[in-house]
């Protein structure tokens, strides 16, 4: 269904061409004024569709200047081309010049532009789906990129499946992706993609002394689980290699949070808590396509599963649990639960032998940093400032940002309690922050950054390649980060 060709493919239902600000298309046979006239100038974001008396409609898709293209404009443009055509299956992009971007680049950033706009969640829709789904989509290119553009077509692939498939975990309704069907769902994933996949249930959970994990648990009827996996990377006929670099990664994967007992209110809003184990999501999504890709690194996960439920068998407030590793934590707050269950998981992380080079956490965890960054960058915050700026590279490739707030210690007194080592939460202000404080605690000095997702894991309408509801923030991030992972050396700040 995906290809690049020099000629235009038979059967296609719609043909679009990119058009900078001041360019005179040939194909269209208008010139600019009746384009013009029609309401498109090109502007990045403009499209216009075209209707002929023979062959498919051509559209008109709007890049801005050509000379101050980019990866991003080019996803967007994608996107909004593919929304335009949204009634057709088979689609055609032509990009005779991509400005000053590489042809592989722009074909993977145009082909995830048009699968991540086209995305919908609809396996529940069982009447009037009006939408077809995309069938084709073919790069029309000149014969000298068609490598390069063919390169870039099946990376796109690749990470817009990532993506989607995040999307889908994120997506998926709480009472059918409970903790233990997550688990299920990364063997069978882990198997079909050459991962080790260990899980540990509440038993194993209990010999491992993960008390944040279990004591979010316990007002669920659902029993938790903690999904491990591994990547190695392999050489030759399959053989282990030494890797690059090792890198373990912990994923905040709660499946509903209703709050506990200080019990969220029953809203549009949280009806958007099924989607609170979108960092475990990302980072399962990004893992499946490691092998593919042949990522030099070795990877670990940890993720970390549970709804967050009222019951009587409920954590109360004033509790204090006992976190892998032995750091007890006053529970203040039974709603500040994503940092109880990435506690275990950090310190388990500390504890692989060999330690490993870095320690990525991604979690929608705090309403504060979405209210402080808004849906567009997720907040990034470390204790390694090298480690931040590979994240920070990769957000910018991906177009999955991220902003960097500050690691400030004048603030971890908040965390203080009176009767254990910590409460889990500090004071009004600062809540991104104070959640990280809390969280590096459990980091042991390792590098490490802290990807708060709240605010873009989900989108309230399409816009551009987002596509109304989950956004599978984070895999392709991941994914690149990961392929590009080269141990960070600068020392801490
Ligand atoms: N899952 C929420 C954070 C969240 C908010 C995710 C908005 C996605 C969108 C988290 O568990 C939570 O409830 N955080 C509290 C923390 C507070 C009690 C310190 C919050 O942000 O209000
Ligand atoms: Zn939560
Ligand atoms: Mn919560």
């Amino acid at each position: 269904m995906l290809g690049a060709s020099t000629s235009l493919p038979a059967n296609v239902d719609s043909i679009g061409t990119l058009v900078g600000v001041d360019e005179e298309p040939k194909d269209f046979g208008f010139d600019r004024a009746s384009l013009k006239a029609a309401g498109f100038e090109g502007k990045a974001g403009q499209t216009l569709v075209v209707p002929r008396t023979s062959g498919p409609p051509l559209v008109a898709v709007g890049i801005g200047e050509r000379g101050k293209l980019d990866p991003g404009k080019l996803r967007d443009a994608a996107a909004a081309f593919a929304r335009a055509v949204g009634q057709q299956a088979r689609v055609a992009i032509r990009l005779p010049d991509t400005g000053t971007v590489p042809p592989a680049v722009a074909a993977q950033t145009i082909t995830e532009g048009v699968l991540l706009a086209r995305y919908r969640y609809r396996p529940y829709k069982r009447t009037a789906v009006q939408e077809p789904p995309l069938e084709g989509l073919t790069l029309v290119t000149s014969p000298e990129n068609l490598e390069e553009v063919e390169q870039g077509v099946v990376l796109g692939g690749v990470t817009a499946r990532v993506a989607g498939l995040a999307r889908d975990l994120a997506n998926a309704p709480a009472s059918l992706l409970t903790a233990s069907r997550m688990a299920e769902v990364a063997e069978v994933l882990a198997k079909s993609s050459g991962l080790e996949v260990e899980v540990f249930d509440g038993e194993a959970l209990s010999e491992l002394g993960c008390g944040g994990l279990l004591g979010v648990n316990a007002g669920s009827a659902e029993p938790p689980r903690m999904i491990k996996l591994t990547y190695r990377p392999k050489g030759n006929r399959g053989k282990a290699v030494e890797p690059v670099g090792r890198i373990a990664l912990i994923g905040k994967g709660i499946m509903f949070d209703a709050g506990g007992l200080g019990l969220k209110p029953n809203d549009l809003v949280h009806a958007t808590m099924k989607g609170d184990m979108s960092g475990a999501g990302a980072i399962l999504a990004a893992m499946t396509a490691l092998s593919q890709l042949g990522c030099k690194a070795e990877v670990t996960a940890y993720l970390m599963c549970t709804d967050n439920m009222p019951s009587g068998t409920a954590m109360r407030l004033g509790d204090v649990l006992t976190v892998r590793g032995g750091k007890t934590v006053e529970v203040i707050n039974t709603d500040a639960e994503g940092r109880l269950v990435m506690a275990d998981g950090l310190v388990l992380a500390t504890e692989q032998s060999p330690r490993p080079d870095a320690i990525v956490d991604i979690a929608t965890l705090t309403g504060a940093c979405q209210r402080a960054l808004g849906v567009r960058s997720a907040g990034v915050i470390g204790n390694h400032q090298a480690l931040v700026e590979q994240v920070k590279a990769s957000g910018e490739r991906t177009g999955d940002t991220v902003w960097q707030l500050p690691l400030d210690q004048s603030y971890r007194a908040e965390l203080e309690s009176d009767i254990a080592d910590m409460k889990n939460v500090g004071g009004d202000n600062a809540g991104a922050i104070t959640a990280a404080l809390f969280l590096e605690e459990f980091v042991d000095g390792v590098p490490w950054a802290h990807i708060d997702m709240a605010g873009t894991a989900r989108a309230e309408s399409d816009s551009g390649w987002r596509s109304k509801g989950a956004t599978g923030y984070g895999a392709r991030l991941l994914l690149d980060f990961l392929m590009g992972f080269t141990p960070p050396t600068a020392s801490r700040h």
